[in-house]
């Protein structure tokens, strides 16, 4: 039996030509040809003054705290419901990850429990734009702003979506993005980090490049850094990715139509939301059953890839991970953040890569349907 994997990029001549050029040409003078390309585009495609090509959106985090200088004895928010990535590099700083509760509709952070959550450590709020939803940025933005506090917008997941026809990576301070390959936009692994900001810019030029100032050719470090660089082949496989956004973006969102007509019969399975105002880029096609189903996250999991179809858990709420087990606010969130840890209960992410078929979407809801009322 085949298998439906869970994800999965589109390359095309295009990419692929790129990429050849690149290796055949992109070294000596020529060696930054395709990061000052994908990196302006980029930056042109979300609305920025500036960005940055990394080898990760975990290193574009990274720097985002180091530019703004969190460090020991601060805390920053973030949503329970998000992978690890966008929390760990809190830890790297010496921050304190402080995880709150999430909306029911969109599975973003929730303004009220950002706002709850502020105290006078807060330095900063990392918003995430979960499998590309959007959050409230307006009362976000509204909130932090009047609260003195950073907003660092973690849309690893969302490109090409939209906030009242603001892109996603256009909030905040500093914004990030991921280009693994599971994304909807791949260099293979890579990220990106986008700002308005040119000090934050700087900074985090220089914190990335073993703390040197760009351009420097003394090899004269003034700070012990970091090396965090994507290769010119990422890059110009990013660069020919960018030049088909639009197709890859309406690609997800016709992948997204097929399910959500598969499943408009299904009773008691709900789907990624799309509030009024927003534009969802579906990154990964989501499905939260009913609580009277009476089947666990695990179970669903397991049963389906049993069905050869390849599922993800819903994010665990960061709260709920041994990696937390240590920190001191974590039992209390695992006790506060009820719809982190209600929908992390109940959902998966079904197949939501470029070669999902319509014959693959009838499989996986009749094979989704079937075992949810075993
Ligand atoms: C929400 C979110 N943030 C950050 C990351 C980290 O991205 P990367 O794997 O490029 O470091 C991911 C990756 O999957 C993610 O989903």
């Amino acid at each position: 039996m085949e298998r439906i994997p869970v994800a999965g990029p589109s390359i095309t001549q295009r990419e692929i030509d790129y990429v050849t050029d690149a290796v055949t040409n992109a070294w000596y003078g020529n060696a930054n040809v395709y990061h000052a390309r994908f990196e302006s585009a980029f930056a042109t495609y979300v609305d920025r003054k500036y960005a940055m090509a990394l080898p990760s959106a975990t290193s574009a985090i990274h720097l985002t705290l180091l530019a703004l200088g969190v460090g020991a004895g601060d805390e920053v928010i973030i949503p329970d419901s998000t992978w690890i990535a966008s929390a760990a590099p809190i830890s790297y700083v010496g921050a304190t990850p402080v995880f709150v509760d999430v909306d029911q509709a969109t599975w973003c952070i929730r303004p009220d429990s950002f706002e709850a959550a502020i105290t006078d450590r807060t330095k900063a709020v990392i918003l995430v734009d979960l499998y590309g939803s959007m959050p409230e940025m307006d009362k976000i933005l509204t909130i932090a702003s009047a609260r003195g506090i950073a907003v660092i917008e973690d849309a690893a997941e969302a490109v090409g979506s939209e906030y009242c026809g603001r892109p996603a990576g256009s909030f905040g301070e500093m914004s990030v993005f991921s280009f693994h390959g599971s994304k909807t936009l791949t260099t293979g692994e890579g990220g990106m980090f986008v700002t308005d900001r040119r000090d934050l810019f700087d900074r985090a030029q220089f914190l990335r490049d073993h703390g040197r100032v760009p351009g420097d050719v003394q090899f004269f470090n003034t700070e012990v850094a970091y090396k965090y660089k994507m290769s010119s082949m990422q890059a110009a496989l990013g660069l020919a990715q960018l030049e088909r956004i639009d197709e890859l973006v309406q690609k997800k969102r016709d992948i997204f139509a097929m399910y959500r007509n598969a499943f408009a019969d299904a009773n008691g399975i709900t789907l990624n939301a799309e509030p009024a105002g927003t534009k969802n880029s579906y990154w990964m096609i989501t499905a939260v059953w009913d609580r009277a189903f009476g089947k666990s996250k695990n179970e669903v999991v397991l049963a389906m890839r049993d069905g050869g179809v390849d599922v993800r858990p819903f994010f665990h709420p960061l709260s709920s991970l041994p990696a937390y087990a240590g920190l001191p606010g974590a039992a209390a969130a695992s006790r506060a953040n009820h719809v982190s840890y209600d929908l992390s209960s109940r959902a998966v992410n079904l197949p939501s890569g470029f070669n999902v078929t319509a014959d693959n979407v009838a499989l996986i809801r009749d094979t989704l349907l079937r075992l949810l009322q075993l």
